[in-house]
């Protein structure tokens, strides 16, 4: 039987870190959703379009081969028509553009889709937006993370840090907030918790703990597999 722990949430909450690690914890299958968006986005990008011009981006988006894996390190490996894109789906200019690629409908339609046909594995870890309200409804558990703007803003502020980008604290929580903004007022799928979904904050928790708690709430949920 198939079973999906659906993971959504607002960027910057830990989630994909969490989900990774979770999956591996649990020993199931990791999917990495936001990945698929950013490689379309990618796409779009490339072809020289207006990311916001519905008409003109989705035939692009359409043609382009999208897959997302994960590899030997446990970290997501996207692909963009056969070639590994994992590091340029990351730039400033994919994520600035990703909310409205993501807000197309013909793009979602295609994402979605090929999500679902990652459930030929049968124990899934889903991360995302729209996991446990669109994609897998079913989901044996569905957690909804959550932490305040200004803990959000840290982390990816720090992050930056640390990765030796630049970084000024009040322009990433001015992008943290747009975002947030634009993922839950779109038309398709905003950005909202299913109504059977747990709430974990996590804007005081360590990575660990929030581990310790959602493994917690697989075994209640699902047991050891
Ligand atoms: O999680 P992330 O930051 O990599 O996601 C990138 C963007 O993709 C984010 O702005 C929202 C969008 N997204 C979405 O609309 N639906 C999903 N299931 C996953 C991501």
């Amino acid at each position: 039987m198939l079973d999906v722990v659906a993971i959504d949430g607002p960027a910057g909450t830990g989630k994909s870190t969490v989900a990774g690690q979770l999956a591996r914890r649990v020993g199931a299958h990791y999917l990495d959703t936001g990945a698929m968006y950013r490689a379309a986005t990618l796409a779009v990008l490339r072809a020289g379009v207006d990311p916001a011009d519905d008409a003109a981006a989705a035939p692009v988006v359409e043609a382009a081969d999208i897959r997302v894996s994960v590899g030997d390190d446990g970290d997501t490996v996207a692909c963009l028509d056969g070639v590994d894109v994992s590091r340029e789906i990351r730039t400033d200019e994919v994520t600035a553009a990703v909310s409205a690629v993501s807000a197309n409908p013909v793009v979602r339609e295609k994402l979605v889709a090929l999500q679902r046909l990652h459930a030929v594995d049968d124990f899934l870890v889903v991360e995302g937006r729209d996991i446990g309200t669109v994609v897998f409804p079913t989901a044996a558990l569905k957690v909804y993370l959550t932490a305040t703007p200004e803990a959000r803003a840290e982390r990816r502020h720090r992050q930056n840090l640390a990765a030796g980008r630049a970084s000024d604290l009040d322009e990433v929580l001015a992008s943290v907030n747009r975002r947030d903004h634009l993922d839950s007022t779109r038309a398709v799928s905003p950005l909202r918790p299913a109504d059977d979904a747990v709430h974990v904050d996590t804007s005081d928790l360590t990575l660990q703990q929030v581990l310790d708690r959602l493994t917690e709430l697989v075994g209640e949920r699902i047991g050891v597999r």
